[in-house]
């Protein structure tokens, strides 16, 4: 059993991945969130929720007491601030697992037309800020693993493969539960991939751009 911090647990990856959770493991669930009325919780002898923004740092190491690994499912135009905050509370408390969900197209390693396409709809603002943000977890002494996820749809399957950080990205799209079930493998498995960052894709979805645009 271990007690995992989730960070913007009202995201939808996060959703998917705490149902996954408390369907598959005994892991107890500290679920942190702005405004946390919005979460209905199933089983509260397995989940804690929390108050909380991922910018202040007072709340986020208030909420990592006892705490082995967090999963950050963060958004938003503040990003880097939000990885700052996370950063220093880990480093505050001594908590050293982090999970990171970031986006395709950080380090330009998104190859071909649609490598384009994904500059077209991504410069300008959200691109720089998550890559700016991986760079602050990366350049952070925590055991790491951030995850780039391909264009993500809501598709009802689990099906996907990865690259690792220098290789080009393959395939266009990815489905959240993808996601949420490598984060989950991840949380059961906290050694693996540490100081690593994947892409995620699902297979045989090359082309110019996801099959849903
Ligand atoms: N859409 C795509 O194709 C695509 C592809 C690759 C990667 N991504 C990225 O993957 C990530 C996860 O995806 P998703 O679908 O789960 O996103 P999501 O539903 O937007 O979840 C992100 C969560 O971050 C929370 N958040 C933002 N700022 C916060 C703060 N200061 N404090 C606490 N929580 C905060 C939001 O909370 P509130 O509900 O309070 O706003 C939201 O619930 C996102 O960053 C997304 O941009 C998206």
């Amino acid at each position: 059993m271990a007690n995992v911090l989730i960070l913007g647990a009202h995201g939808h990856i996060a959703q998917l991945a705490e149902k996954q959770l408390l369907r598959e493991t005994d892991h107890h669930l500290t679920l942190f969130l702005r405004n946390a009325k919005r979460l209905t919780v199933s089983d509260p002898t397995r989940e804690t929720v929390i108050d909380g923004d991922a910018t202040n740092q007072k709340e986020v190491a208030a909420a990592l007491t006892g705490v082995d690994v967090v999963y950050a499912n963060l958004g938003g135009k503040n990003i880097e601030a939000q990885a700052k905050s996370v950063v220093a509370a880990m480093d505050q408390v001594g908590v050293k697992r982090l999970i990171w969900i970031s986006t395709l197209g950080i380090y330009d390693e998104v190859p071909g037309a649609f490598g384009q396409w994904n500059h077209q709809m991504l410069d300008g603002g959200y691109l720089e800020t998550y890559a700016a943000a991986a760079k602050v977890i990366e350049h952070s002494d925590l055991a790491y693993t951030i995850i780039r996820p391909a264009w993500l749809s809501d598709k009802a399957v689990v099906s996907y493969e990865t690259t690792e950080k220098g290789q080009p990205f393959k395939g266009t799209e990815v489905s959240r539960r993808s996601i949420a079930d490598l984060v989950v493998k991840l949380i059961n498995h906290p050694s693996e991939a540490v100081g690593h960052s994947l892409g995620v894709n699902q297979p045989n979805t090359d082309g110019a751009k996801p099959s849903f645009y």
